[in-house]
């Protein structure tokens, strides 16, 4: 009850006092006893029977018992509510308006649980601890996607999007690859079958295609980043999988040079790997750069190739309409899950596509 006892004590010791000045005697007292008892008992088997009613017609029957209006237990306490002296009414008046509406509130909660109950819901039990919901995560690879994206963005390198199926002219002729060049080989590209014919499209085999793409739509000066899904028909092992990501840096503008191509890189490096990271060019070939180098970085004591870079070739910015003589650019590539490995410490990229939750898991 929500009365302190001290003052129940009391008031029932005022009440005793008014009784004996009022005159009523011994038969108010019995009286006033008689309304407790009932008002308690009435609430106590109310309560009782109505959690403990398993379908709509029990709970009902259970309305009818202590809440109908002609015969109903509620009815009966408040005939005895009406046979108490007058220093018991107020009182009395108000435990029975608090009788009701308890009783009122086992009945709703009855009816909430039994249509629950209905809705092929488990009863509530408020004291059960709770079931804690499992919380997915970003995949280490899309991390790794969005960590390179905010890092080229503090140098300006805006990052646009190109489509997975590519023609010809995107993934190798703008890029100078000519026709016998054996990159263009069947067996290194996944043609589209459905798309037989002069031109068939392919599965980007690299994300240069953005560049071209980017270039064609663009005027100079342009920084742009594009990371996705690139494919090639390679056997999977610990560093190769028939798909995975690269990342494509561009940067087209008046007086480029080598040189800022690989502070950009070194920026790149030492901002995604922490600390210390050293970046090496070997002299290579790519038919879309000129000079062309392999890109290493040696972080924490080895050296891993990270991908190709290069001066963009004078051909491949006039064959987009863009003046050799105007501006210069440089072009790099580096394969995504290359990058991520190595900041994890992940010794096989095949176990970013095995979907165990308890590799991927680890990464945030
Ligand atoms: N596209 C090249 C590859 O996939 C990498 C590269 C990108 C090289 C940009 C030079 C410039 O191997």
């Amino acid at each position: 009850m929500a009365h302190d006892d001290n003052t129940a004590d009391k008031n029932a010791a005022e009440r005793d006092a008014a009784r004996e000045k009022t005159g009523e005697g011994t038969a108010a007292r019995d009286a006033a006893r008689t309304f407790t008892v009932e008002v308690e008992r009435l609430l106590a088997e109310a309560a009782a029977a109505m959690s403990a009613a398993a379908d709509a017609s029990s709970l009902e029957s259970a309305r009818i018992e202590f809440l109908g209006a002609k015969s109903g237990r509620l009815k009966a306490v408040q005939k005895l509510l009406g046979q108490l002296g007058a220093a018991d009414k107020p009182a009395g008046g108000r435990r029975f308006n608090e009788l009701k509406q308890a009783l009122a509130a086992c009945f709703e909660a009855a009816e909430a649980r039994l249509a629950g109950a209905a809705r092929g819901l488990p009863p509530i039990d408020v004291t059960l601890p709770g079931v804690a919901r499992r919380l997915g995560r970003h995949h280490p690879i899309t991390l790794t996607i969005r960590r390179v994206q905010q890092i080229m963005g503090r140098l300006g390198f805006e990052s646009v999007e190109g489509p997975e199926v590519e023609d010809q002219w995107h993934n190798f002729d703008a890029l100078a690859i000519p026709p016998e060049h054996p990159a263009r080989d069947p067996l290194d590209n996944f043609y589209l079958a459905v798309a037989k014919g002069h031109s068939p499209l392919l599965l980007r085999s690299q994300t240069s295609t953005v560049q071209i793409r980017v270039m064609e739509a663009r005027k100079p000066p342009l920084r742009i980043i594009s990371l996705g899904r690139v494919y090639r028909p390679d056997t999977a092992d610990a560093t190769h999988y028939p798909m995975f990501h690269q990342v494509e840096g561009l940067c087209v503008e008046r007086g480029t040079t080598m040189a800022h191509l690989k502070s950009v890189l070194r920026f790149f490096a030492s901002s995604f790997l922490g600390g210390d990271v050293h970046v090496r060019f070997r002299p290579s070939f790519f038919p879309f750069t000129e000079p062309s180098v392999e890109v290493d970085m040696e972080w924490g004591g080895r050296w891993v190739e990270m991908g190709g870079a290069g001066m963009v070739d004078p051909a491949v910015l006039a064959a987009v309409g863009y003046d050799p003589e105007q501006v210069s650019g440089f072009a790099f590539g580096l394969g995504v899950e290359r990058i991520a490995a190595r900041r994890h410490g992940v010794a096989d990229i095949r176990d970013f596509y095995r979907n165990d939750v308890r590799f991927l898991e680890q990464f945030r």
